[in-house]
């Protein structure tokens, strides 16, 4: 580094960091994982929308146009899906660690916006499934939106605005096109850069306030290496698994078993015990709120900060922990169906 002026990345992070942090074991770089995904996902989501068509006539048949007939368009669709997957994951295991390593102190606000940012993946996520336009989507379409009906009040109205009309068609899909290829990641890259400049504005990522400092190149390193890596898995991945893709959508056809997308099957399971309004709208309002709230309602202190299990953040840890557990349990229970 000597004489040379910094670049750009280096500039994401303070001129030095705490020896620990700087490592490889405290963010494990999840949070650099999930941008460098959702950067992925644009790239290859904008290249894909130059076959894509919008149409229930022509969604199914361009995707299969950029499977079989575009040169490398398979590898495009493959890790376009996958980097969606991926993400989903990456995202939840970089809250659990900012939770257990009590990373939200002196950092609420952007745990916030962090909540908001896990809303917008799986909405994002569940907009492109959507865009498949096959059996599974169509009904998980219709499923889903009829949710939004059960909704006192506002709900017809709120479920015909999104789906342009009464019944899920053209309208309909190029609605939810709209939302995932503009309205959607323009509001994702928006919170996530103000996530970021956050992240430096609170003087880099939580640490120990004596802890001793190394430079930031260190740090650098580390993260070129995890994308490096995390690029080459989901090369690795594309390469050798396909994303699904069913027979088109026919509204006539009975689906015996449908499913959710499996990050929805949670939701799912929970439809079969409880109504569309309490079940589809209320718990997981219920759990997006309780999940912002943990830092302000459990845990206002600012001891224990980037120390694992911290005592002080124990509560924190034992709700989030009891939600996760709950979803994966009834999401493992719908894949096994
Ligand atoms: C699109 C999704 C997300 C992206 C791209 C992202 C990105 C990042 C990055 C790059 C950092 C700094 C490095 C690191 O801690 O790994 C960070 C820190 C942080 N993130 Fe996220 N994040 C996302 C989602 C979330 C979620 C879902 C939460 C929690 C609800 C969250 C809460 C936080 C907090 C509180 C920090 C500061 C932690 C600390 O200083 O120890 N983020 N995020």
């Amino acid at each position: 580094m000597s004489n040379r002026r910094p670049n750009f990345f280096y500039h994401l992070h303070p001129p030095t960091i705490p020896t620990r942090e700087a490592g490889p074991f405290y963010t494990f770089g999840l949070g650099g994982i999930s941008l460098l995904l959702f950067l992925v996902l644009g790239i290859t989501g904008l290249i894909e929308m130059f076959v894509y068509v919008p149409t229930p006539d022509g969604a199914h048949e361009s995707i299969r146009n950029i499977t079989y007939l575009a040169p490398y368009g398979w590898l495009l669709r493959n890790m376009h899906f996958w980097a969606g997957q991926l993400m989903v994951g990456t995202v939840i295991l970089h809250m659990a660690r900012v939770v257990f390593s009590g990373g939200y102190k002196s950092r609420r606000l952007n745990w916030l916006i962090g909540v908001a940012l896990l809303f917008f993946t799986l909405v994002l996520n569940f907009t492109g499934f959507v865009l498949r336009w096959d059996q599974d989507t169509a009904w998980a379409l219709m499923v889903g939106t009829n949710l939004i009906k059960s909704i006192p009040g506002i709900g017809t109205a709120l479920h015909d605005f999104l789906i342009g009309g009464e019944n899920v068609g053209a309208p309909a899909l190029l609605r939810f096109y709209t939302w995932h290829v503009l309205a959607l990641v323009l509001v994702a890259s928006v919170l996530i850069t103000w996530h970021i400049f956050r992240v430096r504005r609170d003087g880099g990522i939580s640490h120990a306030k004596s802890a001793p400092r190394v430079g930031r190149e260190q740090l650098v390193r580390l993260e070129i290496l995890a994308m490096l890596l995390t690029l080459a898995a989901l090369f690795g991945v594309s390469l050798l698994v396909d994303a699904p893709l069913g027979p088109p959508a026919d509204p006539t056809a009975l689906i015996t078993e449908p499913k959710a997308p499996w990050f929805f099957l949670w939701i799912q399971e929970l439809l079969r015990v409880a109504s569309p309004f309490l079940a589809g709208i209320l718990v997981p309002i219920a759990i997006l709120l309780v999940l912002g709230l943990l830092p302000y309602a459990l845990d206002r202190s600012d001891e224990g900060i980037a120390v694992w299990f911290n005592q002080q953040g124990r509560i924190v840890q034992l709700v989030f922990l009891i939600i996760l557990a709950g979803a994966i349990a009834l999401t493992l229970r719908g894949a096994i169906r």
